[in-house]
């Protein structure tokens, strides 16, 4: 079994703990509240608390850590690590610019280790069956798709200091919230092309936005539309695909299971229905799935999925999104290097509500 450390044993960490247990030993967990992480280590049965990632790497010898303390340590964390030749697995968003995503791809390439991203609703059943029957070309074309994460998050939420900023947080339920949501799109349709995109701050004393709306089109020929929202009281996380053949759609909140989806064949494509239900399933797609494949991965010596080349190109797709949203132009992918604003911070040239 690997080594494995968690960092940053607050409310996600106890889904990594649930989920490594049958793959790894937790040797050691690290939090700056001394408290939390002897209750932590105590609940979890780890032998070893650290107060930081320096001395957990200095003391121990760990093959994996799971990354789970607020965004704006995430990218600096994974690079003491890496310099280690430690493999990450850190919580989304993996780092809060694509400045720093290429850093991590720098370090990357001269670390025997790896940085993986939580993704986890990429890795439910239903989506590894839709990515396979979308490339087997089972479903035709896609011809549009409809994203929407309406999530309701109140004033005590935000209260947390890190949450809300984009020096802590990086972005609001864009980059928060949504981004579960709009990576699975873009891991089933494959590279996007360009976005024009609106944002708001429309009810929390936030410095981000608290509403965003996007739409995209994609180098297959696919448009879609993306809404993320933490202002609306009827909860719902949905994805709709229409292709040639059938319509695949998923409502669910935090994770779906089979259940959750539904495919409607277009008239004369019936025999798409049993090729879908051949294969029902009532996992969740949550924590678990992912650290599965992530620890199939490491054991059999592979670079762990979601890789900094998927996540980059996820977060790329937020730059993006804010570039259109704050100078009112459509941006294309590959338009934002260094040297443009929206490449150091998401914030770019500054939200127009200021
Ligand atoms: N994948 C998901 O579905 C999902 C769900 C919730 C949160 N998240 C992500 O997980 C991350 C953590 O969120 P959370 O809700 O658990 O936050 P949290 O505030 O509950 O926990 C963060 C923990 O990190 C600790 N910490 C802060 N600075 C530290 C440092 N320098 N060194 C060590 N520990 C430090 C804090 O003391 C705290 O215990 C965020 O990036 C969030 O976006 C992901």
């Amino acid at each position: 079994m690997k080594r494995a450390a968690i960092i940053g044993t607050g409310a996600i960490a106890a889904a990594h703990a649930a989920a490594l247990r049958d793959r790894a030993d937790l040797v050691a967990v690290v939090d700056v509240d001394d408290d939390r992480v002897r209750a932590f280590a105590e609940k979890w049965g780890s032998p070893h608390v650290y107060s930081s990632v320096s001395a957990l790497l200095e003391a121990e010898t760990v093959d994996v850590v799971h990354l789970c303390t607020p965004p704006q340590y995430h990218a600096p964390m994974a690079l003491e690590c890496l310099a280690a030749d430690v493999t990450v697995l850190v919580e989304k968003p993996p780092a809060l610019s694509l400045a720093e995503m290429d850093a991590l791809v720098e370090a990357e390439r001269g670390s025997a280790g790896h940085v993986a991203t939580v993704f986890q609703h990429r890795f439910g059943p239903a989506a590894i069956r839709l990515r396979r029957m979308t490339a087997a070309g089972q479903l035709g074309r896609p011809l549009m798709a409809t994203c929407s994460t309406l999530w309701y998050r109140d004033d005590a939420y935000f209260a947390v200091p890190w949450r809300g900023s984009w020096d802590s947080e990086g972005g609001g339920p864009t980059m928060g919230h949504g981004i579960h949501q709009f990576d699975l799109l873009l891991s089933i349709l494959g590279p996007w092309q360009e976005i024009r995109a609106l944002a708001a701050r429309q009810a929390r004393d936030v410095h981000t936005e608290d509403v965003s709306l996007a739409l995209v089109s994609f180098t297959s020929g696919a448009v879609a539309a993306v809404v993320n929202s933490v202002v609306s009281p009827r909860e719902t996380s949905t994805l709709r695909f229409d292709y040639q053949h059938a319509t695949v759609e998923v409502e669910h909140l935090y994770g779906y299971t089979d259940a959750d989806w539904s495919v409607t064949p277009a008239p004369g494509h019936e025999d798409i229905l049993p090729l879908w239900q051949k294969e029902q399933s009532d996992v969740t797609s949550g924590h678990r799935c992912q650290v599965e494949a992530f620890y199939d991965a490491v054991d059999g010596g592979e670079p762990p999925p979601v890789s900094l080349a998927d996540a980059r190109n996820t977060m790329e797709f937020i730059a993006a999104l804010y570039a259109s949203a704050f100078t009112g132009a459509p941006v294309r992918r590959g338009n934002i290097g260094p040297g443009n604003p929206f490449y150091t911070t998401m914030e770019g040239i500054g939200a127009p509500w200021r």
